[in-house]
């Protein structure tokens, strides 16, 4: 056990816990954030992926130590039901989702492009989106999706 301390979804955290677990595994465990979903657990499907900084990382095969001292912000660090994040509302506008499993990852995958490119160009999106797998063949609305908030986030 070691106690290992970060910033999660803005706010000061410790957790202890061997720093060789996966990070997917602390936050759905001991600190009961079941955004990020396991899906291949191998870092290939980006069911799991949180913002790491401003990069989009999987989760699943990031042990804890890694995070030490860090920014992680998972999908509840994004907005909720009563505050959803632009990208949220576009989802939801364009039907970009039929199951859901994999919408938490592409979020985050989303939400760390437009972190870093605000005018992310149809291919930006795409390429963002690359590593993130969705087993209903919702790609085309998701990018539509993505493009929809960048615009109603630069109009703000
Ligand atoms: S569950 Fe982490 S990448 Fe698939
Ligand atoms: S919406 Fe079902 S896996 Fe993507």
């Amino acid at each position: 056990m070691q106690r290992t301390r970060f910033r999660l979804n803005g706010v000061a955290t410790e957790v202890d816990a061997d720093p060789d677990r996966s990070l997917l595994d602390i936050l759905r465990g001991p600190l009961g954030l079941t955004g990020p979903h396991f899906g291949c657990g191998a870092g290939e499907c980006g069911a799991c992926n949180v913002i790491l900084g401003d990069r989009a990382v999987a989760s699943c095969d990031m042990p804890l130590w890694m995070v030490a001292d860090k920014d992680v912000t998972t999908v509840e660090g994004l907005g909720n039901a009563e505050q959803p994040h632009p990208l949220q509302r576009a989802f939801i506008a364009e039907q970009a989702l039929q199951c859901g499993y994999c919408v938490s990852g592409i979020l985050m995958s989303a939400a760390a492009l437009l972190k870093r490119n605000p005018d992310p160009t149809d291919s930006d999106v795409r390429e963002a989106l690359d590593r993130n797998l969705c087993r209903c063949g919702s790609h085309n609305r998701m990018v539509r999706a993505v493009l929809r908030a960048a615009a109603e986030m630069r109009a703000r």
